[in-house]
């Protein structure tokens, strides 16, 4: 079986572009930063928070109906492109990872002409998984059971003993192809074949956003895996509203960012939160074109239907969240990857990375999904038909509509 090693950063990258820079508006359009600024500014004054329009009762069999969970492994999970992480993952040619999460195994590789391809990790011989995990610089991908060899643009390459299969054309052997796109630094793929999609087009709007972040050029620091007994929606709707914060967060982040006090927005089923920090009070002293909205709150962007993309001010943290294979719809897998701006240089960089990952893993592991298990738990008691969303969590209220109507039979 191929082992995983360590993957070579990429050559031709302006690693220090986000590091160096001290100025939001390079991370952000200036336009954007200060009507978003201004927008959190009013709230400040009127004690306020961007609002749904009504309180949306969502029926908690959106949370413990097995056909409810079929739907979504369907057509949430299956027949959608779903982000898998930044190019940073695969930089150079022959850089391959693999997914298994929804329970259809695909091997995404870097080809010698710097384009990605994704396949089904299954081989064309007995159907044997062709490689495991992650690794670099490979040239071809031999399976493990009786030798078949594919390159990586998976073309059959090598059939051990092939007079022993006339008829069988290597042609129509070739991996099977799944879509799969990379733009601004992002990955995404569909676990079953369709048509290509544009990057651009799946986020409506949300990319051109995300571009000056330059996330081409982040790298994976840190990854965790993680299985709850909690629906995987539960454990989206943990990043989109701060009204938790005072209280199942008075110990850790609540003295970081500033309660109950949002901005949402949504592109298509995609949306944006923006959670701002005590600094932000500072922050409206200076004069516009010296604020740093980056810097004075965490923007969580929502690629719907499993992720949160989080930027934070000098690293981006990424929660994918999918049903538990076989787990029914009780049970969840989420995945933690934390990225930094450039390749760690020394002891005290890496002491800071660590910190950070201990504070995000910290707060959601120990603080959130337990909560969200204790949810979970309660459904069986049967005291309440729905859950109740506030108008003062509309990001919740925005993502769970959305799945309903994704999920409608
Ligand atoms: S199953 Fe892959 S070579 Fe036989
Ligand atoms: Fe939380």
């Amino acid at each position: 079986m191929r082992k995983a090693r360590r993957c070579r950063r990429p050559r031709s990258r302006n690693w220090t572009a986000y590091g160096t820079s001290q100025n939001g508006k390079k991370r952000m359009q200036a336009e954007l930063q200060q009507e978003l600024s201004r927008r959190l500014f009013a709230h400040l004054d009127a004690g306020t928070t961007d609002v749904w329009p009504e309180v949306v009762r969502q029926p908690v069999s959106a949370y413990t109906c097995p056909e409810r969970a079929e739907r979504e492994n369907q057509e949430l999970f299956r027949r959608r492109p779903l982000f898998v992480g930044l190019s940073g993952l695969l930089p150079n040619p022959g850089d391959w990872i693999t997914s298994d999460e929804t329970g259809i195994p695909l091997l995404i590789v870097r080809g010698r002409d710097g384009e990605l391809r994704a396949f089904a990790n299954v081989c064309r011989h007995r159907g044997a998984r062709l490689v495991e995990g992650r690794g670099c610089g490979a040239a071809s991908f031999s399976c493990p059971y009786h030798g078949w060899t594919y390159d990586l643009e998976g073309r059959l390459i090598g059939l051990p003993d092939e007079r022993n299969f006339p008829g069988v054309e290597r042609d129509g052997h070739r991996l099977a192809p799944v879509p799969v796109a990379e733009k601004h630094g992002m990955v995404f793929v569909q676990a079953t074949p369709g048509e290509p999609f544009d990057v651009d087009e799946l986020l409506e709007g949300m990319a051109a956003e995300l571009a000056p972040y330059r996330l081409e050029g982040w790298t994976p620091y840190s990854s965790r895996r993680f299985d709850f007994s909690m629906n995987w929606k539960i454990a989206v709707d943990t990043f989109l509203e701060p009204y938790h914060f005072p209280f199942l967060h008075k110990d850790t982040v609540a003295s970081i960012f500033i309660g109950n006090l949002c901005l949402y927005d949504g592109f298509g089923p995609h949306l944006r939160e923006v959670l701002p920090r005590h600094g932000l009070r500072e922050m409206r002293e200076k004069p516009p074109e010296d604020w740093d909205l980056v810097d004075n709150s965490a923007l969580v962007y929502v690629f719907f239907p499993n992720t949160a993309f989080i930027v934070q001010k000098d690293h981006m943290e990424v929660w994918r969240c999918f049903p538990k294979k076989g787990g029914g719809p009780g049970a969840s897998t989420v995945l933690f990857d934390f990225y930094i701006p450039e390749p760690v240089r020394g002891e005290k960089a890496r002491i800071h990375w660590d910190k950070n990952v201990d504070l995000a893993v910290r707060t959601v592991i120990e603080e959130d999904f337990p909560t969200g298990e204790t949810i979970q738990a309660g459904f069986a008691a049967g005291v309440n038909a729905h859950v109740t969303i506030g108008q003062n969590e509309p990001a919740v209220a925005h993502f769970e509509t959305t799945a309903n109507r994704y999920a409608a039979a």
